[in-house]
């Protein structure tokens, strides 16, 4: 039980990667707050998942319950932030923060409306950079070391034609992270990101029932499958514990070798 005794919050966890983080974490002794927007039986889903997951509740001020639903839409910085507050208000402290919550829009760029612009970098960026700001508040004020895991995407490195708000988004991670690192290692917070490549989840759904273009896509992964969300789960759950505490400042590709993948016929 690597995390015995901590409590974590993933944002955007009522299906997909976040699912499978908020299980995985929970399997190793945490206590974890799932964040919806609007999918509460998606939620609760996951709630019942963390509470079958055979980890167990070790903190003292651990409630009946090791997990608890918090609504909130993290492209809204209050509803961000207070993500943030009902966890701390619920299990009485936060040691994790894994920013999860994550859309995509497709579109030529010189289609991209200001709307779904915004709607991508609110939710993929400006959400998790007040969430954790609301975090690190906490921690500078309880004095309290935390790990901070950024769930990004191959993308914040890739090239991504048709979705280039989405890899703006996921490239602003990559600097977020770099930067925080620096200015917050001297109070023991470690900032991490994950970048999954193909995982088998609901946003890859168009992708999933296109047998062209998932043949297409198989041939460039060198591991020659999707990647399942627990795949990312247990990078998370490595970079969550105390295994990772010299860790910071990192990128960590779940991609079956996707990205430097190159080869000559
Ligand atoms: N699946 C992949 O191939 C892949 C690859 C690279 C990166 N990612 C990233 O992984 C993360 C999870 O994606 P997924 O594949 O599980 O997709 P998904 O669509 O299944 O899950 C995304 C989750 O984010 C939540 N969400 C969206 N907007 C929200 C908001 N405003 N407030 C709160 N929650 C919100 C959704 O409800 C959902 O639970 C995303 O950040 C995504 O960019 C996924």
């Amino acid at each position: 039980m690597k995390l015995e005794g901590k409590i974590a919050l993933v944002t955007g966890s009522s299906q997909g990667i976040g699912q499978a983080i908020a299980i995985r974490l929970a399997s190793e002794g945490a206590n974890v707050a799932i964040n919806y927007r609007s999918n509460p039986e998606g939620a609760q889903e996951t709630v019942a998942k963390v509470e079958a997951s055979g980890g167990k509740c070790y903190t003292a001020l651990c409630p009946n319950s090791q997990g608890y639903a918090v609504q909130g839409d993290i492209g809204m910085v209050d509803e961000a932030r207070d993500a943030i507050t009902e966890t701390i208000e619920h299990f009485g402290k936060l040691d994790i923060l894994v920013n999860n919550a994550g859309i995509e829009k497709h579109a030529p760029f010189w289609e991209v409306t200001e709307a779904d612009y915004d709607a991508v970098m609110n939710v993929n960026l400006k959400g998790a950079f007040f969430a954790t700001q609301e975090m690190v508040k906490h921690l500078m004020d309880t004095k309290r070391p935390g790990k901070i895991i950024n769930i990004s995407s191959v993308h914040e490195e890739l090239p991504f034609p048709n979705f280039t708000a989405y890899c703006a988004s996921k490239g602003g991670m990559k600097m977020f992270a770099r930067n925080l690192a620096v200015e917050l290692a001297p109070f023991g917070i470690t900032i991490n990101n994950v970048a999954p490549g193909a995982i088998e989840t609901p946003i890859n759904t168009k992708l999933l029932n296109d047998p062209q273009k998932l043949g297409v896509l198989l041939k460039n992964i060198p591991l020659g499958r999707l990647g399942q969300p627990s795949d990312v789960a247990a990078m998370v759950a490595f970079l969550a514990s105390s295994d990772a505490d010299y860790i910071t400042e990192s990128t960590f590709f779940v991609d079956g070798g996707l990205t430097w993948n190159y080869q000559e016929q």
